[in-house]
């Protein structure tokens, strides 16, 4: 007999869908080896769509102002121990070309919301890369903003947004964030860029602080609405300087059985193994990719800047130069069993014909 964890696993896999009530049980689910099952399941599922494949995506931390004051982050505008820095447009450049060195073929600019970096200068720095490295795919990760200024972005060349929801529940959004930010406004913003013709990245923190199972059910749902090409979670780290100093970290279980979940129920998806996940375990991204991960963010950002990045505590990866990161990687990911590419890395919506027969 089944037990009705392993019975809803198999269901989750074939139909890759469940009730709410079905992935409240499964998401609460106390019964042993549960994680290991879905993971098998999990990983079964990204093979037959991605193979072993690891795409990479060069991460560059250009800015860590941030207008924002976010209860959960290290840098948002109320830290005022947080050391600020921008890079210029030449640095950014620097990062993309040792990046592009490497083998890398999608650069992610990650920053804080910045006024510094107007549109036009967003846009500038956009049409270099562009320039620079016209087979590559350029991700920006800078918040909310208007939709004629994502249209700028992207007519400057940019392809990918990365914003995650962070919770798809109201009044769980207005426990994480002040009043002047909205749930409503994060959702416009992504289906701005989704119309624009963006492929666009959400998700949210697992364990983050009054997050309850049903607002991740919420988050679920509100996914399977957007329909994203990559879908990022982590585990919720507190930092000191933050309102949510005294709060708990969220747990390498539950998020390994989130991002597992995840896997299940979007079998296309472009699905990270966080930095945020390799934080709170020595082999945590490792692990991501087991339970159903096929994408790592190393670090491009100059070493030099690379701790004042801290949206949470005890980061990893911010001593080593980008070689050095990138070499770490492939090794690691190697013993995890799959193997780093380096294209661009593109969504895979449907499986060839010939692909499908196979299994
Ligand atoms: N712990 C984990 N993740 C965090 N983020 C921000 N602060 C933290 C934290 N303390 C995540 C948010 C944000 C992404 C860039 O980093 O989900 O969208
Ligand atoms: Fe803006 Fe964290 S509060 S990036």
């Amino acid at each position: 007999m089944l037990s009705t964890a392993a019975n809803l696993i198999n269901k989750l896999a074939c139909e890759h869908n469940l009730s709410d009530a079905e992935l409240l049980t499964l998401i609460t689910s106390t019964e042993p080896d549960i994680n290991n099952l879905l993971a098998c399941k999990a990983d079964k599922l990204r093979r037959k769509y991605y193979g072993d494949k690891v795409y990479i995506r060069g991460l560059i931390e250009f800015t860590n102002y941030c207008k924002n004051n976010c209860y959960y982050c290290g840098i948002r505008a109320g830290n005022s121990l947080a050391e600020r820095y921008r890079l210029t447009q030449e640095e950014i450049l620097a990062c993309c070309a040792e990046g592009y060195r490497l083998g890398f073929r999608t650069f992610v600019l990650q920053g804080g919301e910045d006024a510094y970096y107007t549109d036009d200068k967003i846009c500038a720095i956009v049409s270099a890369i562009r320039k620079q490295h016209p087979d590559c795919a350029i991700t920006l990760s800078i918040g909310e903003k208007s939709s004629a200024s994502y249209q700028a972005y992207f007519d400057a060349g940019a392809n990918r947004y990365l914003l995650r929801h962070e919770t798809a529940d109201v009044e769980h959004y207005a426990k994480l964030h002040p009043d002047c930010m909205s749930l409503e406004n994060r959702k416009r913003c992504l289906f701005d860029l989704k119309e624009i013709g963006y492929q666009v990245g959400s998700g949210f923190m697992v364990g983050s602080p009054y997050q309850t199972p049903q607002n991740l059910v919420s988050d679920l749902r509100f996914l399977q609405k957007l329909q994203p090409d990559m879908i990022g979670i982590g585990p919720y780290i507190t930092h000191e300087h933050t309102p949510f100093k005294d709060m708990a970290s969220g747990t390498l279980e539950q998020t390994l059985r989130l991002l597992s979940i995840l896997r299940l129920l979007f079998p296309y998806a472009l699905l990270p193994s966080t930095t945020a996940l390799g934080t709170i375990h020595p082999n945590g991204r490792e692990l991501g990719l087991q339970a159903g991960g096929n994408v790592v963010m190393p670090n491009l950002s100059p070493v030099s800047v690379r701790k004042k990045y801290e949206l949470y505590a005890n980061k990893i990866c911010t001593g080593e130069e980008a070689a050095q990161c990138r070499g770490c990687l492939e090794a690691r990911v190697k013993i995890a069993g799959y193997n780093i590419v380096t294209d661009r890395g593109d969504v895979r919506r449907t499986l060839d014909k010939s692909e499908g027969e196979k299994l």
